[in-house]
C-alpha cells in the first residue's frame, strides 16, 4: 500500500514519488491551499494539496483530524520560510497528486497530544498509543526483551514455555482461580511466577532456562504493581550465588547499553539486608539520594521523654535520626505534612529540631522535643548527624522495622520534595536477607522470598533452633530504589524443603497436597540450582523514565484491577456458570 513512512521522508527522496499512508494530525486551509500533517509511527511528514488538483483538493476537503489517508505524490523542497530543523522531514513536503480516504475518524474523545486523565487513555488506549510518547515507549520495551533474548539465546539458555492453567504457586499474594468444568469443584490457578516448573525443569537436566514469563497475582495494586505483568524468568542448575549475580549483572549491564544507551558501573556494589535497613530503611534504597539514617538509641537511652528512651532500651526498638540539609527554609507547614506522610507508614509521630543557627545553642534551634532532651543528649545527637545551621533533623523511635520503614519513606519524600534526587543510574545488590519474617496476626513464620529459597546453613537442626535469625540464600536487584529483580539459591534436598515447609507450619499432609510433586522430584537426584526474575514491566518503566509501569504496558488495568477498555472483569451468563459448576453469593448490602 505505501512506498515509504512518512517520518522518514527526507530530501534524498527530492524529485521521487513517494505513497505514504497514516493519520491526519492536522489539517490546515491557508488562503486555497491545503496541508495535512500525515502521521505514522516514524513522524510527520507534510503534504500539500493544491487546488489545481481539483479531485484531490476536493478530498483534502472533507479530511478531519484523524482521518485513516493513503496519499501519493511527489517529494519537494519546502519554501525556506516553511522549514523546520527539528524534524527529520522539516526541509521537504510532499506535493500530493491523489488523495484517499481509507476511513474517516469521528471527533475523537480528546485531542492527541492532550494533557487527559488516565481512565479516558485506557478506556480509549487504541487511541492513547497512536500517541508518539506512547509509541516510543512501547517501542523501546520491544527492543528490551528482543535484547534481553538475543542475549540468553547466544548463551545456550533454552526458553520454555510453562503452563498458565496450574496449581497455585505461592509468592506471597493470592491466586486467581479458574473453575474446571471437566473436574466439578475444582480450580485451576494461574501462576504467581512459573517457580516451581523452572525448578522441575533444572531438575530434567535442561541446565539453562529463561522465559519472558506473564504472571498473575492478585494483590493490593500500586503505581509499580499489576494483577498480571511480565518476568524475564531464569534458572540455573550447578551454581552459587555469583554464578547467577555475575551472569545477569552482565546482562543488565549489556541490554542498559544497548536500550538506554547507558554505562552502568562494573561491579554493581553490594550490600546486606541488615545494612540496607540499617542505613536507608529499605531493602531497595534509592542510592542517588545521599541521605542516612543515623542510630541515636545510644545517645537518648538516659532521657526522660519515654517516646526515645522506650525503644532506646529495647533490643527490638530502633532510635534513629535524618538530616536534612537545609530543610530550614520550609515552613512550619511542610514539617507537619511529613508528620501526616510518615503516619501512613506506621509512625506515631516524627520529632524534628530546625536549626535556625546552631552557634546560639538552644536559642538558636526550633523543635517540639528539645525541651525533652538534656544537653549532653542533645549534643549528642547533633555530633551524630554532623547538624549544621540551615538544617533540619527529624527523629523516628519505636519498634526497628515500623522506625525504618517510616524513616526510610520520609528520606525518599524529602529527598524528591528538596531536590536531593541525583540525576545518575544507581544498581546494587542486597543480599543475606532474613530467611523467615514473622507474621504478629497469623503468628507464625512466613517465607520473606518464597518457601523454596535456601538457608545459608545446611545443617536442619541448626536451622530449626535458630529460625528467628535465619539468613537466606535470596537476592534482589534493585536500581534506584525499585526491586527490579529477585532470586535465591533453592533448596534441592527433600529433607530441608520439608523442614522449611513445617517452620512454616505447613503440615506434612498439607505439603503432599500442595507441593507433592515437588518433594518427590527432589528425591530423584535434584541438582543444586537456583535462579532470578526480574520486573520486566519496572525495568522498561524506569527506563522509558516513566513513575508507572502502566506506561510500558499496551493494555494495563486501573489500581482497582479492571480494564476500562473491555471493562473486564464482567458477569457471565447463569448457563456458564452451571457448566463450571459456580453460583455466585451476591454480596449482601447492608
Ligand atoms: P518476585 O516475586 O520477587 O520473585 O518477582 C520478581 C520480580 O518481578 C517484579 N514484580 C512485579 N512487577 C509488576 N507487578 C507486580 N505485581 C510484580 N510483582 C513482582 C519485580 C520483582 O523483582 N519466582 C520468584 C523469582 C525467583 O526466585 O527466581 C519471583 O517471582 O521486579
Ligand atoms: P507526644 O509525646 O506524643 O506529644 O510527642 C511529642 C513529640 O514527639 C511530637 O513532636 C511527636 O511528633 C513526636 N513523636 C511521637 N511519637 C514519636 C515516634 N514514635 N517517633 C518520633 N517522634 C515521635
Amino acid at each position: 500500500m505505501r512506498s515509504h513512512y512518512c517520518g522518514l521522508v527526507d530530501e534524498t527522496l527530492i524529485d521521487h514519488d513517494v505513497t505514504l499512508c497514516g493519520w491526519a494530525d492536522t489539517r490546515r486551509d491557508h488562503g486555497g491551499v491545503i496541508f495535512i500533517d500525515l502521521r505514522d509511527h516514524e513522524g510527520i511528514v507534510q503534504v500539500v494539496i493544491e487546488p489545481d488538483n481539483a479531485p484531490a483538493f476536493a478530498t483534502a476537503e472533507q479530511v478531519r483530524y484523524e482521518y485513516c489517508l493513503r496519499v501519493h505524490g511527489k517529494v519537494r523542497n519546502r519554501p525556506a520560510s516553511q522549514v523546520n530543523e527539528r524534524l527529520h522531514t522539516g526541509r521537504i513536503e510532499v506535493l500530493a497528486e491523489k488523495v484517499e480516504v481509507l476511513n474517516a475518524a469521528a471527533p475523537l474523545p480528546f485531542m492527541l497530544d492532550d494533557a487527559v486523565g488516565e481512565d479516558a487513555r485506557l478506556r480509549y488506549r487504541y487511541l492513547d498509543i497512536r500517541r508518539p510518547d506512547m509509541q516510543r515507549k512501547l517501542r523501546m520495551r520491544t527492543r528490551l526483551v528482543s535484547a534481553l533474548r538475543h542475549y540468553l539465546d547466544e548463551r545456550g539458555f533454552q526458553d520454555i514455555e510453562t503452563p498458565i492453567l496450574t496449581k497455585a504457586t505461592p509468592e506471597g499474594a493470592r491466586d486467581y482461580l479458574v473453575p474446571s468444568r471437566v473436574h466439578a469443584g475444582e480450580f485451576f490457578a494461574l501462576p504467581q511466577s512459573p517457580q516451581l516448573f523452572k525448578q522441575l525443569l533444572m531438575i530434567a537436566g535442561m541446565d539453562r532456562y529463561y522465559q519472558i514469563a506473564r504472571c498473575f497475582r492478585d494483590e493490593d495494586l500500586r503505581a509499580d504493581r499489576q494483577p498480571e505483568f511480565t518476568q524475564l524468568d531464569m534458572e540455573f542448575a550447578f551454581v552459587e550465588e555469583r554464578d547467577v549475580q555475575d551472569t545477569v549483572e552482565a546482562m543488565i549491564r549489556h541490554v542498559f547499553r544497548q536500550v538506554a544507551a547507558v554505562d552502568l558501573t562494573d561491579p554493581f556494589p553490594r550490600m546486606t539486608y541488615a545494612e540496607a535497613m540499617r542505613r536507608y530503611g529499605s531493602d531497595k534504597p534509592d542510592l542517588r539520594i545521599n541521605l542516612e539514617l543515623v542510630d541515636i538509641a545510644e545517645k537518648v537511652k538516659h532521657v526522660e521523654f519515654k517516646v526515645f528512651s522506650g525503644p532506646a532500651n529495647d533490643a527490638g526498638g530502633r532510635v534513629v535520626a535524618l538530616r536534612l540539609p537545609d530543610g530550614a527554609k520550609q515552613p512550619r507547614k511542610y514539617l507537619d505534612d511529613l508528620g501526616l506522610h510518615v503516619s501512613k507508614y506506621g509512625a506515631k509521630g516524627l520529632a524534628w529540631i530546625r536549626i535556625d543557627d546552631i552557634a546560639r545553642g538552644r536559642e538558636g534551634m526550633t523543635s517540639p522535643i528539645i525541651k525533652f532532651l538534656d544537653d549532653r543528649a542533645l549534643q549528642g545527637v547533633l555530633d551524630a548527624v554532623g547538624a549544621q545551621t540551615g538544617d533540619v533533623v527529624f527523629f523516628g523511635a519505636g519498634a526497628y522495622k515500623t522506625v525504618s520503614d517510616f524513616m526510610g519513606a520520609l528520606r525518599l519524600k524529602v529527598a524528591r520534595d528538596n531536590g536531593l534526587v541525583e540525576n545518575a543510574w544507581k544498581p546494587l545488590w542486597v543480599t543475606d536477607f532474613p530467611m523467615f519474617e514473622y507474621d504478629h496476626e497469623a503468628r507464625r513464620h512466613v517465607a520473606l522470598h518464597h518457601p523454596f529459597t535456601a538457608p545459608k546453613v545446611d545443617d536442619i537442626a541448626d536451622l530449626r533452633a535458630n529460625a528467628g535469625t535465619a539468613v537466606s540464600r535470596g537476592y534482589d536487584m534493585v536500581l534506584n530504589g525499585n526491586e527490579i529483580g529477585g532470586g535465591s539459591i533453592r533448596i534441592h534436598r527433600p529433607d530441608m524443603q520439608s523442614a522449611v515447609f513445617e517452620l512454616l507450619g505447613i503440615g506434612a499432609e498439607e505439603a503432599e497436597a500442595k507441593f507433592g510433586f515437588l518433594l518427590d522430584a527432589l528425591k530423584y537426584g535434584a541438582p543444586p540450582h537456583g535462579g532470578i526474575a526480574f520486573g520486566i514491566d519496572r525495568i522498561a518503566a524506569l527506563i522509558a523514565g516513566t513513575e508507572s509501569i502502566r506506561d510500558v504496558i499496551a493494555f494495563p488495568k486501573t489500581a482497582s484491577a479492571q480494564d476500562l477498555m473491555t471493562l473486564a472483569p464482567s458477569t457471565v451468563p447463569e448457563v456458564q456458570l452451571q457448566e463450571l459448576h459456580v453460583r455466585v453469593v451476591k454480596p449482601v448490602k447492608g
